[in-house]
């Protein structure tokens, strides 16, 4: 059975890396919707999960942040090393293997904006992140919406948890979709309590540069953001 789909991004790390930091999907949607759940970072130990290029590695460094950052592809454990090496601990890992890299509650925050989508099951990573926490520690994510991702379903079943293909800029990418009842039940079971539940907006300023998106985006989430607390 298929554990993830971060294979999806083999030989696509370079063109992923050309346009994602300067997309207006990006820079007036997803980043500033997630930075919007992040908490002061000064001083934080933050474990940034599946990193891609490094933008919010170096982010979060640049925020006062100390930094352990993986991906399960070498390309991208590469780009963010290039970002910031010696700054930040990069590895390469695969997070369906679990976190034996890292201590049992010795991190304050893990981020994993657009990660969690890539495995089928869920609940094990959360046990991981909760394990790593320490009390009161925060888990911020963000995944494709459930609803939205209906589209690209074959069985048209919102309550099953399915493999799904869609074709990108980059190429095709393979995911998964789930119910928000599941991702809500495996992160109860894994010891978190949901503070914020965030279904984004654009910014204003994604109107100018591409109001049909914009206006597409006001009327139907593509993402979905969550901030938990170790409880
Ligand atoms: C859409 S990119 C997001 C990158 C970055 N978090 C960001 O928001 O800019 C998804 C990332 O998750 C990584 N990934 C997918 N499956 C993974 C796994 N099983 N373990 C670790 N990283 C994984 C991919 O290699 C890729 O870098």
């Amino acid at each position: 059975m298929v554990r993830h789909t971060g294979d999806s991004y083999d030989d696509k790390a370079q063109r992923y890396a050309e346009t994602i930091d300067t997309k207006p999907f990006t820079v007036f949607y997803e980043r500033p919707a997630f930075m919007s759940l992040l908490p002061p970072l000064n001083d934080l130990h933050v474990l940034d999960v599946g990193c891609g290029t490094g933008w919010y590695a170096e982010y979060l460094v640049e925020q006062g942040a100390a930094v352990t950052a993986f991906d399960l592809n070498r390309e991208f454990v590469a780009l963010t090393d290039d970002r910031v090496g010696g700054r930040v601990d990069v590895r390469q890992a695969d997070l369906a293997d679990g976190l034996p890299f890292v201590g049992d509650g010795t991190i304050d925050l893990v981020i994993a904006p657009l990660v969690m989508h890539y495995l089928r099951e869920w609940r094990p990573a959360f046990e991981e992140f909760r394990r790593v926490l320490k009390p009161d520690g925060l888990f911020v994510f963000s995944t494709h919406h459930p609803y939205t991702d209906l589209g690209l379903s074959k069985t048209g079943n919102y309550f099953g948890v399915e493999l799904l293909e869609d074709e990108w800029d980059v190429g095709p990418v393979r995911f998964f979709r789930r119910p928000l009842t599941d991702m809500c039940t495996d992160l109860s079971a894994a010891g978190f309590v949901i503070e914020r539940l965030l279904e984004p907006t654009p910014v204003a300023e994604f109107e100018v540069v591409d109001s049909a998106t914009y206006d597409r985006l006001m009327e139907r989430p593509m993402r979905l953001m969550i901030r938990a607390r170790a409880e």
